[in-house]
């Protein structure tokens, strides 16, 4: 069969015997959550028609204006993975706190953690530009059986066994890892399933695009100021070009396809940057690095961070491998 007639469907189910130890449990959740990607991009495509646009009115623990798709898509998602009984867990970006599942009932033997980044992008959604959705999923450290604890949550990104996103776009895609490289999937929105279109996705190891809110600069480190000056220096195959869409998942998706490097650096506004390490970062650099790309805070592997709050902020370098550790190289400097 050709890679482009497999669906997502039977993908999972060939794949299933890549984990030791599977009892399907891991399979069941990415099936979950290829249903909540569904639903989600149903209401996503909607956005215009219906009374969803604009805010809903509140703000979440991270002081931003939750958007009225903001606060649907988490619901939508949690919804979903609740409904199919399948994790003991769920974090999110738009909830104060940690969700814990079924913990009364005593037989409850599910092993898996979610953390999600409902929408990302959401300044994109109310002017028709890509946004997505982000996944993480940890086995839980506590005992099966007993109900989840912080900790379950707080473990560094290394300990993920799968990861991805979904990107609204043009057209929609899941792309996700369970270790094993990266695979991404187009949605045939006429049946309503994901088929393989991308298999084995791998970023080229030199790239030349670079993606920063460069109206941030006066604010930035010295050492991400002098790579901004590198990639703009008329020099070998620099000049480089600027792309940035304001949505991770956007943002790195490109970048993955053709090469290139996403920022969000520490500024003197915001110390710790802006990007959330449990929702956004992780996923992100276990799946960077399954795609022969890199994720590092400046300094360090990402995935190797120990979290110490659910709503963490980390600053953020992710994509092409020799960009990165470019950019490592100027902020070492300075
Ligand atoms: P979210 O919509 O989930 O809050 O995430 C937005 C994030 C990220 O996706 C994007 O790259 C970045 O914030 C944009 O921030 P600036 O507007 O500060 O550039
Ligand atoms: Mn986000
Ligand atoms: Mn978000």
């Amino acid at each position: 069969m050709s890679s482009k007639n497999k669906t997502l469907g039977e993908f999972i189910i060939e794949n299933q015997t890549e984990f030791r130890y599977s009892t399907g449990e891991l399979s069941k959740l990415i099936n979950a959550i290829r249903l909540a990607a569904k639903v989600v991009n149903h209401e996503v495509n909607k956005a215009g028609l219906v009374d969803i646009l604009g805010t809903a009115g509140d703000t979440n623990i991270q002081g931003e204006n939750q958007q009225k798709l903001d606060v649907l898509a988490n619901e939508k998602f949690i919804q979903t993975l609740k409904n199919r009984e399948i994790v003991c867990g769920i974090a999110s970006e738009e909830e104060d706190d940690f969700i814990s599942i079924n913990s009364q009932d005593e037989n409850h033997q599910n092993k898996y953690v979610v953390l999600i980044d409902p929408l990302d992008g959401s300044s994109n959604i109310d002017v028709n530009v890509s946004v997505g959705t982000i996944f993480s999923i940890y086995r839980r450290i506590t005992p099966v059986g007993t109900p989840v604890t912080l900790d379950d949550f707080l473990q560094p990104g290394k300990n993920q066994v799968a990861a991805g996103y979904i990107i609204y776009g043009t057209s929609t895609m899941l792309v996700y890892t369970t270790g094993h490289g990266v695979n991404g999937f187009t949605l045939n929105p006429a049946i309503g399933t994901f088929y393989l279109s991308h298999p084995n996705m791998q970023f080229p190891e030199d790239g030349k695009i670079y993606s920063v809110n460069e109206g941030n600069y006066i604010h930035f480190p010295q050492g991400v100021k002098d790579y901004i000056k590198y990639c703009q220096k008329e020099e070998g195959d620099r000049p480089y070009t600027s792309r940035y869409i304001g949505s991770l998942v956007s943002d790195f998706h490109r970048n993955m396809i053709k090469g290139g490097i996403y920022m969000y650096p520490k500024s003197s506004k915001a110390q710790k940057g802006k990007l959330r390490l449990l929702y956004e970062c992780n996923p992100m650099a276990f799946l960077a690095e399954q795609a022969n790309g890199l994720a590092s805070d400046g300094h360090q592997r990402i995935m190797e961070i120990q979290p110490t709050e659910l709503h963490e902020r980390v600053p953020f370098f992710c994509g092409s491998k020799n960009m990165v550790e470019k950019a490592e190289e100027f902020m070492a400097k300075s």
